[in-house]
């Protein structure tokens, strides 16, 4: 199954909820998602089974990975009873979820039991007050990290994805450095991107691929490898002294279309071909027309077939209304 840049289907995620714990200010500040936001109704929201039959479709397609995200997608009720019908779906090779961690304590046993392979981690910084700044609601760093311990604990590889802000938290990319090499966890950097409407997004608050890894070979010696997969997002790093890697996601400075393999379905079942598209394709209807697959499937296979997006190519080319990050899931 190609798109009509000749790009495969691979990569499934799936937004299980639009609400969140957080109000980062990137994503969702707090003027924007204030105690007035209508987040999506209960009734809107693809049930398991729905989410499963759009696994069981996306496989046939050619899809491999699946990853849960949100919002935050621990907030969903029963998450780990998902985790346990993803994971059943013979062809899901990689299962994996996105999380703020602050509720991963409590839920890492359960999610590993179920069948999860992997947990990736967003922390912006160790440092309180710029963690409680960017978090914007005063999440404590101690809680994600003890999420964080937890998950290894009970065997779940992690990731910590950390978006850079300049006059923000760049101050933090070596002390999160150090803290990750020493607790067995990759780190990765990601370029902070021109995602939704609410941001307000300024070029100059991009602290580039190239000036980060700057930063981190400045104390830390590292050298770049080669991907692991055709597609992959960030480019890796291994320390000079053995002591594991770490990544950068240059979306913006390097885009990285040419391989986008994604799709991204959001809470209510919109099918978005590109992270930065304005509008979804309505899948959840094709999933509520019919019991059987076959719909399902049509309505993939149609559009992805008619893909063409490549916005992080085009960017300063073209403006469009874009959807919110916590909606679509990242
Ligand atoms: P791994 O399988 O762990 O390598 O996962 P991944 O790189 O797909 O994972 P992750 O979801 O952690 O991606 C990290 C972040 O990179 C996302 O939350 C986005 O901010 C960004 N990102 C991922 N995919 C894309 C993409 O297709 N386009 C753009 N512009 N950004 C992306
Ligand atoms: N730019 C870059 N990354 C972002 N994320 C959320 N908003 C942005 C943005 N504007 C990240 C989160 C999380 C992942 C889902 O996306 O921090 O790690
Ligand atoms: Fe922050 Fe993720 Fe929540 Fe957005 S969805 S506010 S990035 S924790
Ligand atoms: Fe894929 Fe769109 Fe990101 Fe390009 S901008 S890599 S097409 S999601």
């Amino acid at each position: 199954m190609l798109d009509t840049l000749h790009r495969p289907l691979r990569d499934l995620r799936l937004s299980l909820t639009d609400r969140c714990n957080f109000r980062c200010r990137y994503c969702m500040p707090v003027e924007v998602f204030g105690p007035g936001y209508q987040f999506l109704p209960r009734e809107e929201i693809l049930t398991f089974d729905e989410l499963v039959r759009t696994v069981r479709a996306s496989v046939e397609l050619g899809v491999k990975k699946i990853r849960l995200t949100g919002g935050e997608p621990l907030m969903r009720r029963g998450v780990k009873d998902l985790v346990t019908m993803i994971s059943a779906v013979p062809g899901v090779e990689d299962l994996a979820i996105t999380t703020n961690g602050i509720l991963l304590n409590h839920q890492a046993e359960g999610l590993a039991a179920a069948g999860l392979d992997r947990v990736t981690v967003s922390l912006d910084a160790l440092d309180e007050e710029i963690f409680a700044r960017m978090n914007g609601v005063g999440a404590k760093v101690d809680r994600v990290l003890l999420g964080i311990k937890t998950a290894r604990l009970h065997g779940l590889p992690v990731k910590v994805n950390m978006v850079v802000q300049r006059g923000v938290n760049e101050q933090e990319i070596l002390p999160m450095i150090r803290w990750t090499r020493e607790n067995g966890v990759t780190l990765r950097f990601i370029e902070y991107m021109d995602v939704g409407a609410s941001n307000g997004w300024k070029m100059e608050e991009v602290v580039t691929a190239k000036e980060i890894v700057e930063i981190v070979t400045s104390e830390f010696p590292a050298k770049p490898v080669a991907a692991t997969y055709p597609g992959e997002v960030a480019k890796r790093w291994t320390f000079a002294d053995g002591e594991g890697e770490f990544g950068v996601i240059s979306s913006v400075t390097q885009p990285f279309c040419g391989d986008c393999s994604r799709l991204r379905i959001s809470a209510e079942g919109k099918a978005f071909t590109c992270l930065f598209a304005s509008e979804g394709a309505d899948l959840r209807a094709a999933l509520r027309n019919a019991d059987d697959d076959v719909e399902v499937l049509d309505f993939l296979r149609g559009l992805w077939g008619a893909r063409k997006d490549r916005y992080s190519e085009e960017r300063g080319l073209i403006s469009r209304t874009k959807a919110e990050m916590s909606y679509l899931g990242g």
